[in-house]
């Protein structure tokens, strides 16, 4: 990494709460080495009047399709979409074909990865009903251990007891994220409704808000009783932000919640049918309230996507054969900074929901702070240009946005990998990658 980025005059939002400021930052050979005043600029200066800086944004779930899912994205064509939305780092699903399960798949997706990512990277090992100890062979190399504790998207799933307390109990310090719906639960609900002809709008019927309590309620106790670090994937309801709102925070336990859950509610089926289709659904207006007040009050610990995409071709299936997931990586940041641009949270928020936070949840030291020290990955944003989202404009390979027609205030305008600039006015540049992630376990 060599070479020297500054940024003048721009409105850096800081680490730790503090309000935003205008300041120049300076990125020398990957790291910032000064912010606020800088006296001596070499390199490449940019003019930051009227922009703001933040802290390239963390995607901490997203399922880039690689390998056996490339027609709906790969790495390269995810990693593109994420940059274009000022991501610079993502932590990837395991649920891919064959799954992530062994270190050998583990090994094939840094392999993939490297020299074609634009971002930077990190992979979930998946969690069967008996691989708990492989975990021990892929420690260092994976961000976490992802538990499906229902069935979802992909093959993947562990629901028997004795084989979730074999993974809670491994004694391992890689941390565990669970997708938390129970599939007891689940199948007795799917058998209750079978006689019914249901269409989409049912979703949240079917994977009803006790199927994803009891696999909350459940993966806590676990967590628990074995002294294991927690990670509670894209939680959905007002019930799970009460459990762990009434437990408090002690740092066994984190959670995130997503974008989608926050901007639609279930009367959105209505207008986009299976696009909107996902596991966890997209529920009543009251849940996204309370998912809301959950990041305000600090319940919940960060936001992902779970950037999930499927073609459209696969979308426009019938309810019951449709896939379930939306894509979302390039979107998150501008849904944002459109939510803050009408007072629902600040920018500061916005900086601890997309950076410090999943930065802390995953122990990516370095990551995530405008601060002396830490890495010079930055996204430049315009926050008063209007953009209206369209499926065209989209770089994921599936080419659809779930918030096509959305006018959306704040727009990225350059992001930097380690102080090289990867997407400038939203044009990819040349020879600019993503490296692999290291975790503080
Ligand atoms: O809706 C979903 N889609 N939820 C998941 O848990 C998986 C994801 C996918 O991979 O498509």
């Amino acid at each position: 990494m060599s070479g020297s980025l500054t940024f003048r005059e721009v409105e850096i939002v800081p680490p730790g709460g503090a309000p935003p400021y205008i300041g120049d930052l300076r990125i020398e050979d990957g790291l910032i080495t000064a912010v606020g005043l800088v006296d001596r600029a070499a390199g490449e200066i940019i003019d930051g009047r009227g922009l703001t800086l933040l802290p390239g944004v963390i995607d901490p779930q997203v399922h880039f399709r690689e390998p056996g899912l490339t027609h709906k994205e790969d790495l390269e064509t995810g990693s593109i979409a994420a940059a274009r939305g000022g991501v610079t780092s993502f932590l990837e699903m395991p649920n891919t074909s064959p799954p992530t399960i062994d270190r050998a798949a583990v090994l094939d997706k840094h392999a993939r990865a490297t020299g074609r990512c634009r971002a930077h990277f990190g992979f979930f090992f998946g969690a069967t009903p008996t691989n708990a100890a492989a975990i021990d062979d892929v420690t260092g190399l994976v961000c976490g251990l992802k538990v499906f504790m229902g069935s979802s998207t992909g093959t993947l799933l562990v629901d028997d007891q004795a084989a979730l307390e074999a993974h809670f109990g491994q004694g391992s310090r890689v941390p565990i994220a669970v997708h938390a719906e129970d599939e007891t639960r689940l199948r007795q609900n799917k058998a209750r409704l079978s006689a019914l002809s249901l269409d989409v709008s049912s979703h949240p019927l079917l994977r009803d808000v006790e199927t994803a309590l009891l696999a909350t309620r459940r993966a806590v106790a676990l967590a628990e009783r074995f002294q294991r670090r927690l990670h509670v994937l894209h939680l959905s309801t007002a019930d799970e932000v009460e459990l762990l709102r009434q437990r408090g925070r002690d740092g066994l336990v984190t959670s995130e919640t997503l974008p989608q859950f926050l901007f639609f509610d279930s009367r959105d089926y209505f207008r986009l049918g299976t696009r909107l289709q996902m596991n966890p659904p997209v529920r009543e207006a009251h849940h996204g309230e309370a998912l809301m007040a959950g990041l305000l009050d600090g319940t919940i610990d960060c936001m992902a996507t779970d950037h999930a995409p499927h073609t459209l071709d696969e979308k426009a299936r019938p309810y019951g054969e449709a896939p379930s997931g939306m894509p979302g990586v390039e979107t998150l940041l501008p849904l944002m900074l459109h939510a803050s641009a009408h007072g629902h949270c600040s920018l500061t928020q916005v900086a601890l929901w997309l950076c410090e936070g999943p930065a802390r949840v995953w122990g990516l030291s370095g990551k995530g702070r405008l601060e002396v020290g830490y890495d010079g990955d930055v996204v430049l944003v315009d926050r008063r240009r209007a953009r209206t989202l369209r499926d065209e404009d989209m770089s994921s390979r599936c080419r659809w946005t779930p918030f096509a027609g959305w006018t959306v205030v704040g727009t990225p305008v350059l992001t930097a990998l380690r102080g090289r600039p990867v997407v400038r006015d939203g044009v990819l540049q040349e020879a600019v990658f993503g490296e692999a992630l290291i975790f503080d376990h």
